[in-house]
């Protein structure tokens, strides 16, 4: 094993030179309490240089380190000061009562070349009857210098301070690099050996020695004291070792060092490494300190760290620093940089304008999420695990995408409250987008919005037009619907050319749908809902005529004739439901006077309102109850019909509908009545006329809450509405209606 290490050395000395000779591995690190490092070392090929050798005898009681073949004991080597600490020698000059000589001695030190006596030592004499000198050496210079320490028995002696009574000091010259010292007295402590029989004196490092009045009686048996030596590399300065990269010892993150003014250079670590300069300057993991400089998140790099700071955010990050402040875009960032370099200044300057002009934007939009409550649907959305059934939060760039910038020809609706838009999405998806005209901006009203959002988007019932989701970015919010191709079923009944196509099996399944949807928001979801704006209007047709119920009050539409008009009371004259109008008393019946009336326009294909008509005869509901009464039920039954005698299921129908006019809401039946006895005469029209599609049959309803209501507290905002018209049972939501 010797034999091998010795051989590594010899080939690894033959490769590498003396300044790369070392191999850690095989060198000593310690010797009792002293680490050795490099430069120093103890074996063969270990050390820099011969002056760096360090000789540990193992076989004391206590390890111990020995400069070279000196006697000279190293108490610490430090590489990152460049000092190390050593056990200097004690003069002492002592003499028993007969004033004759007992010990006498004039030590001293004699360093290699570029070591120094530290200037953190001081020449330190005790006794009270003494002077006492150093001899240094100062390169070719010579100086002594001194100081005398007396005292008798009646002296004030201060502890811890070397004054001139019972002890002097003096500082170290600056370069010393040998000395002699020398300890004497004038009169040999005569008459004084009992309280000071000696002189003593030492240099010592001036943080390890306190003098204390004890010293002039214990100080004897004292050989050694600690002091520090300075230590460099070799002669050169920085300049000219560097030329020689082979023994030139500062390497990698690392850097000379001249600053301490002595010969030879000293290696040291630059900021932010640590470890030995003469090896391996190791990177400071900065972020690793409790107390690092960064407000958020600190990353480290080497020899420093950056701070960064939270996504959105710009700043050094620093506690010292600037901090973190909101960062513009990225999206403006890139703009900013390339057009910077591609167009002229006066493009530039453009450019910034509209650059401004987006950044508002976005600051507008930012508001406009808030305001219209897009952190609170966030929260709703997030809070609840099942997230692909529910509403989709947009960007406003999204749906202007979609709808090519809102382009004329995408209107497919408008009216008194809003436009609506046909939009294809990204995954080209048809949808309807519907743009409110005013925005809401009172706390309970966006609650309330965003309530309903949340409740459509779990709606999943064939006959309820789909929310897909929404967009809170613009002033107004943004609501997006699965797109129905073949509009209102107020336009079909009114339209001349259209009203041949549906003909009675249609209306009555359009009918029985209808009250299918409406009766599952009555009663199958788990929060009544009641929709409070039922009219043909706001039942959509698809393809092959389902009707698809819509509009649930976030913003509305009003027909372009305009004949209907939306008061403040919830819900279009003609449909409202009378009860409601005086009571103020919301119920799921005013539901079912509204379909009353559809079932009515259905029959008649007639307006609701019309002033054509005679002034008994303007309200289609009044019209009809009269005509039923009369018998004249032929008279008023939609032309377009083209019936020439009443057929069973048309009285039937009529029936239902007078019914659900009646006056007392209590008197009406419930949608589900309504849906079950539309359903049993449709059924008995297909038994009929097999011919007739009825696609109800077909497929069992297929609906879902994904999530029960009660879980966002619906049931506490159901009394807050702010219409003075929204009173209404405990257990009913009427979140539904909100129309602005
Ligand atoms: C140091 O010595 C060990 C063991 O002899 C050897 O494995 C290693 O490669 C040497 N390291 C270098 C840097 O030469
Ligand atoms: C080493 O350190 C221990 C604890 O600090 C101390 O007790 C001991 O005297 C030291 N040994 C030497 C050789 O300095
Ligand atoms: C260690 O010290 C002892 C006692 O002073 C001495 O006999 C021995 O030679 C020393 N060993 C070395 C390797 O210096
Ligand atoms: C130190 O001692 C070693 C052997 O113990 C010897 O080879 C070397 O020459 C000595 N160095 C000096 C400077 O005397
Ligand atoms: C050695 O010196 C260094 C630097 O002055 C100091 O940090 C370290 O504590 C010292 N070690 C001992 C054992 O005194
Ligand atoms: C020291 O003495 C040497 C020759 O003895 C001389 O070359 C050198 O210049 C002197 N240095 C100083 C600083 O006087
Ligand atoms: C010491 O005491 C003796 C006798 O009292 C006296 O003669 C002598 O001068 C004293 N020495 C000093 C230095 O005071
Ligand atoms: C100095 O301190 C020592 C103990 O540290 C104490 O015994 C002595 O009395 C002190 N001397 C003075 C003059 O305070
Ligand atoms: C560098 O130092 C090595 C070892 O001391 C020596 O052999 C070599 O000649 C020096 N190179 C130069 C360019 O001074
Ligand atoms: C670390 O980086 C900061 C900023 O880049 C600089 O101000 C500081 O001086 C660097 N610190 C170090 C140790 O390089
Ligand atoms: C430098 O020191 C580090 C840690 O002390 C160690 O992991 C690494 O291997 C060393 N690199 C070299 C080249 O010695």
């Amino acid at each position: 094993m010797h034999l091998q290490r010795l051989l590594a050395l010899v080939v690894l000395l033959a490769f590498l030179g003396p300044s790369s000779a070392l191999n850690s591995s095989l060198c000593e690190s310690s010797c009792g309490n002293v680490t050795i490092t490099y430069p120093f070392g103890s074996g063969k090929g270990c050390y820099y240089s011969p002056d760096f050798r360090v000789n540990c005898n193992r076989s004391l009681h206590e390890p111990t380190l020995y400069f070279g073949n000196s006697t000279i004991v190293i108490k610490n080597l430090s590489t990152s000061t460049g000092e190390m600490e050593i056990m200097g020698l004690v003069a002492h000059d002592c003499y028993d009562r007969l004033r004759n000589s007992l010990k006498n001695n004039d030590p001293y030190l004699k360093l290699i070349t570029s070591f120094r006596i530290s200037t953190k030592n001081r020449f330190v004499a005790i006794g009270c009857d003494t002077y006492a000198y150093i001899h240094g050496k100062m390169g070719n210079e010579s100086e002594r210098s001194g100081c005398i320490s007396s005292c008798s028995r009646y002296s004030r002696i201060t502890n811890g301070s070397c004054s001139g009574v019972g002890c002097c000091e003096i500082a170290i010259q600056e370069g010393m690099s040998s000395f002699t010292l020398s300890a004497n007295s004038f009169n040999k402590h005569d008459n004084i050996t009992d309280i000071n029989p000696c002189s003593h004196a030492f240099v010592v490092n001036e943080e390890k020695f306190k003098f204390s009045s004890t010293n002039l009686l214990d100080f004897e048996n004292v050989k050694k004291m600690p002091m520090l030596l300075d230590w460099a590399i070799g002669m050169d300065t920085c300049e000219v070792a560097k030329r020689n990269t082979s023994t030139f010892l500062c390497k990698e993150n690392s850097e000379c060092d001249q600053d301490y003014g002595g010969p030879g250079y000293r290696c040291r670590c630059l900021k932010g490494y640590e470890g030995n300069p003469y090896t391996n300057c190791t990177n400071i993991d900065e972020c690793a300190h409790p107390d690092h400089g960064c407000l958020h998140h600190c990353v480290d790099i080497p020899g420093n760290y950056t701070c960064s700071c939270r996504k959105g955010y710009s700043g050094d990050g620093r506690k010292g620093g600037s901090g973190c402040t909101a960062e513009r875009s990225l999206l403006i960032e890139i703009a900013i940089t390339t057009s910077a370099t591609a167009v002229l200044i006066l493009i530039f300057v453009t450019w910034l304008y509209l650059g401004v002009k987006k950044r508002r934007l976005m600051i507008l939009r930012e508001k406009f999420f808030r305001q219209n409550g897009g952190t609170m649907l966030q929260q709703r959305i997030s809070g609840n695990g099942c997230s692909h059934d529910q509403a989709k939060v947009f960007t406003a760039e999204e749906l202007k995408r979609a709808t090519n910038n809102y382009e004329e020809s995408r209107i497919i609706g408008k009216g008194g409250y809003g436009t609506v838009y046909k939009g294809v999405l990204s995954d080209n998806r048809m949808v309807a987008i519907k743009k409110a005209k005013i925005a809401d901006q009172t706390e309970s009203q966006i609650e309330q919005f965003i309530n309903e959002v949340v409740i459509l988007s779990q709606i999943n019932h064939r006959n309820v037009v789909k929310l897909i989701g929404c967009c809170l970015e613009t002033e107004v919010p943004l609501l997006v619907y699965e797109f129905i191709s073949n509009g209102t079923l107020s336009d079909h009944i009114h339209n001349e050319s259209k009203s041949l196509a549906i003909t009675w099996d249609i209306r009555l399944r359009i009918a029985t749908e209808t009250a299918g949807a409406l009766s599952y928001l009555h009663s199958a979801a788990s929060v009544p809902i009641i929709h409070r704006d039922v009219k043909p209007m706001n039942i959509l047709l698809d393809d092959s005529y389902i009707a698809k119920v819509a509009d649930f009050g976030a913003s509305r539409l009003i027909p372009m004739d305009q004949l209907e008009l939306a008061t403040i009371v919830q819900g279009t004259i003609g449909y409202l439901d009378p009860e409601y109008m005086q009571t103020s008393q919301l119920t799921d019946k005013s539901d079912v006077y509204s379909f009353g009336v559809v079932l009515v326009e259905l029959l008649t294909g007639k307006k609701v309102l019309s002033f054509d008509r005679p002034e008994n005869e303007r309200n289609l509901g009044t019209l009809f109850l009269s005509s039923l009464k009369k018998g004249r039920l032929l008279q008023v039954l939609d032309e377009q019909l083209q019936l020439n005698e009443v057929p069973n299921e048309i009285i039937q129908v009529s029936r239902l509908a007078e019914r659900c006019l009646h006056l007392k809401g209590d008197e009406r039946p419930t949608m589900k009545e309504l849906a079950l006895e539309l359903e049993g005469i449709l059924a008995s029209m297909v038994q009929k006329h097999p011919w007739v599609q009825s696609t109800s049959h077909e497929e069992e309803t297929e609906y879902l809450l994904t999530e029960p209501m009660e879980d966002y507290g619906y049931a506490d905002n159901a009394n807050t509405g702010s219409s003075t018209f929204d009173s209404m049972s405990n257990n009913t939501i009427e979140l539904i209606a909100s129309g602005r």
